[in-house]
């Protein structure tokens, strides 16, 4: 990338419409601030990003954003924050775009495609939707003046990029505009208006935030996986199920206490997570899991997988056989399942298999688990 570049993101309103009691720009959307979301997104392009801050909360505003941002006091109205800006863009600077904080979700690619058209030449450049309503002159009396010609019309976003001799010079005058694009037109340059997006809109008021949320997606990423265990009876042994014991029941073979439903969880969420199945994190080669409980298995489970950055949304679990009759005792299942997930919601179901199979011909248990987890991502932009 040739040339110095440099972002004034202008943060230094007071949100007088959003009625907020703190700025604007420091109003959470998701996992950060509006500021933060800017800074963020614009920051891959440019060499240097320099905010312009309400002078109430200079401190507040450097600490969210580190040191390698600069921060300064704004203006009264926005032309004059941008001001305050450009006196802090470095002599060297070839380009600045200057974005508003409140378009917080305007993203990479659109700074990178203003960035583009300068470097081929352009000197200003701005991005605009097309206008989908009709839009009149209205005289003082509310009365119509003229229909303005709607294929004509762009809705102007941010940010804006311009070569820096030509910004400064739109500015030298202290003029005012609502961008800064305007004030460029007022000097002759050839302003050109490329494919805005709807992410860069404007927050002015609650509601827009609530749109922008749609924007930001869940930020969760989930991942759904199946586990399936069975075991055959072996008389002697003690019968372990959904983390309960069955006292009248016979028992079932296996290296561990042979609890299918504990298992088939245990591998249902290795599988939605990818980090193995059960043999190749508690295998048979371990002597300490010989004899473990379905429990245990399960709170070791959920520490491999929290580990690893991931949570579980639930997990449903079905044991097929013939014994033991699971419904006078789900309710308890189901608490020392979700017990040893750390309070994770758990389904338990049961059934026959009409006297189909393994099971159904009483020879063991069987059961099939699915999990849905999710790994919080921090940025979803
Ligand atoms: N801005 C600024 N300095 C000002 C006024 C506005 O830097 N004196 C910034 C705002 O922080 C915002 C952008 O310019 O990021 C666009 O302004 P607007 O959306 O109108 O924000 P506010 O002025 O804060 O809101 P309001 O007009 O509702 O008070
Ligand atoms: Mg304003």
């Amino acid at each position: 990338m040739s040339g110095h570049v440099v972002a004034i993101i202008a943060a230094a309103g007071s949100g007088v419409r959003f009625g907020a009691d703190i700025p604007k720009a420091l109003i959470q959307l998701g996992d950060r601030t509006l500021i933060e979301h800017a800074v963020a997104a614009i920051s891959p392009t440019v060499d240097q990003v320099i905010v312009t801050a309400p002078a109430s909360h200079l401190s507040q505003f450097q600490g969210l954003l580190g040191s390698s941002v600069t921060v300064v006091v704004g203006g009264q109205t926005r032309s004059e924050s941008v001001r305050a800006g450009l006196a802090a863009v470095p002599s060297k600077t070839k380009y600045v775009l200057i974005h508003d904080a409140a378009r917080a979700l305007a993203t990479t690619d659109l700074a990178n495609r203003i960035l583009v058209e300068l470097q081929k030449g352009e000197v200003a450049v701005i991005p605009g939707l097309p206008e989908v309503n009709t839009v009149k002159s209205v005289d003082e009396n509310g009365y119509v003046t003229s229909t303005i010609e709607r294929s004509k019309l762009k809705n102007i976003q941010t940010p804006q990029g311009f070569e820096l001799s030509v910004l400064i010079k739109a500015h030298a005058a202290n003029d005012e505009g609502t961008d800064d694009a305007a004030l460029v037109e007022k000097t002759g340059h050839k302003v050109l208006v490329i494919n805005g997006e709807e992410k860069a809109l404007k927050i002015t008021t609650p509601s827009d935030l609530a749109n922008a949320y749609n924007f930001l997606g869940t930020g969760k990423k989930f991942l759904t996986g199946v586990g399936v265990d069975a075991h055959a009876f072996e008389a002697g042994r003690e019968l372990w199920l959904g983390c309960i014991n069955w006292p009248d029941e016979v028992g079932v073979a296996g290296h561990s206490d042979g609890d299918v439903a504990a298992h088939a969880i245990c591998d249902s969420l290795f599988a939605a997570t990818g980090l193995g199945d059960l043999g190749s994190n508690f295998g048979v080669e371990r002597p300490e899991y010989a004899g473990a409980s379905g429990a245990q298995l399960l709170t070791e489970t959920l520490a491999i997988i929290s580990k690893a950055g991931f949570e579980i949304s639930n997990v449903s679990v079905q044991v097929i056989g013939n014994r033991p009759k699971l419904a006078g005792r789900r309710k308890e299942a189901i608490a020392a399942l979700s017990s040893a997930l750390n309070g994770a919601p758990v389904s338990l179901l049961a059934t026959t298999t009409d006297g189909l199979g393994l099971t159904g011909e009483g020879k063991g248990i069987a059961a099939i688990a699915s999990a849905l987890v999710f790994k919080v991502s921090s940025n979803d932009r």
